[in-house]
C-alpha cells in the first residue's frame, strides 16, 4: 500500500510496482476519473467531490474497492494507490483483507513538502486519451499541446488548480493522516523521501517490500 500526499508521487511508484512484479495496481483517483468519463452513476456521484478536492464518501469507496479486490486473480498481491484514505476505509480493508486471509504485508508513506507538491501539481499535465504524464518543468508536451505517446490533446488536471490543491492537502492532514498511527500500531509503516529522483525512490520502495517479502 502506498500512502502519501496528492502530488507525492504514489501513482507514479505504483506503475512502476505493477509492472515489476506484474500484478494489478489499483488507483483509485484512476478509476474514479474512469467513472466520472463514463458517467456511471457512481462518476456522477463522485465528479462534484473531486472537483472540490473533497475525498469521495467512505460508502461508496468501500463497495468499490471491495468489489475490484475480492477476486481470484488478486490472491498473488497487487498494490494499493490513494486507497485507504480514512480509518473507515482502513478498517473495512483489515476485515476484508482478513476474511481473505490475504495480510497486507507493507505500508509505504512517501513524504515531500506541501510547496515542493504545488510546484508538481500545477506544472502536471496529463493526456485526454491515453493518460501519458507530463510535466511543463522537465517533460513537456509536444507543441500544440500534443501527447508524444497518441497524439492526444494534454490538458490540466481539474482538480490541479492551486486552490483544490490546498484543499486536497487540508483533507489529507485531517482524514489521511491518522493511518500513520494506524498502520504505524500495525508494525506495517515504512518511510521513503519522495523528494528524491523517481529512480532512486522505486529503489528504496522496492527494498522495503522485499525486505517485507522475506519478514524482515
Ligand atoms: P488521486 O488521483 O488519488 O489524487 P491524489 O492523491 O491527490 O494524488 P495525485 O494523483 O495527484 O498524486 P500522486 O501521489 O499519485 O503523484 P503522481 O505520481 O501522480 O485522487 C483524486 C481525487 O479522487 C481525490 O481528491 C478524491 O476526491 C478522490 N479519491 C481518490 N481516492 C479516494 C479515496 N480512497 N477515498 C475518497 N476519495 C478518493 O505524481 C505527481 C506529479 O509529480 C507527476 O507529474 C509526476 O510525474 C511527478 N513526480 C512523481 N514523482 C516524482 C519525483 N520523485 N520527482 C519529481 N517529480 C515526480
Amino acid at each position: 500500500m502506498l500512502l502519501g500526499a496528492p502530488g507525492a508521487g504514489k501513482g507514479t511508484q505504483a506503475k512502476r510496482i505493477k509492472e515489476k512484479y506484474a500484478i494489478p495496481q489499483f488507483s483509485t483517483g484512476d478509476i474514479l476519473r474512469e467513472e466520472v468519463e463514463n458517467q456511471t452513476q457512481l462518476g456522477l456521484k463522485a465528479q462534484g467531490y473531486m472537483s472540490r478536492g473533497q475525498l469521495v464518501p467512505d460508502s461508496l469507496i468501500i463497495a468499490m474497492m471491495r468489489d475490484r479486490i475480492d477476486r481470484d486473480e488478486n490472491r498473488c498481491g497487487f498494490v494499493l494507490d490513494g486507497f485507504p484514505r480514512s480509518v473507515a476505509q482502513a478498517d473495512a480493508l483489515e476485515k476484508l483483507l482478513d476474511e481473505l486471509s490475504w495480510p497486507l504485508q507493507a505500508v509505504v508513506e512517501i513524504t515531500i513538502d506541501n510547496e515542493s507538491i504545488v510546484k508538481r501539481i500545477t506544472n502536471r499535465r496529463i493526456c485526454s486519451k491515453c493518460g501519458a504524464d507530463y510535466n511543463l518543468i522537465d517533460k513537456p508536451p509536444l507543441p500544440g499541446d500534443l501527447c508524444s505517446v497518441c497524439n492526444g490533446s494534454v490538458v490540466l488536471r481539474p482538480d490541479d488548480n492551486e486552490q483544490t490543491i490546498r484543499t486536497r492537502l487540508d483533507v489529507y492532514d485531517t482524514q489521511t493522516k491518522p493511518l500513520r498511527d494506524y498502520y504505524e500500531a500495525r508494525s506495517l509503516l515504512r518511510r521513503v523521501d519522495g523528494n528524491q529522483p523517481v529512480d532512486e525512490v522505486f529503489d528504496s520502495v522496492i527494498g522495503i517490500l522485499e525486505g517485507a517479502a522475506a519478514g524482515k
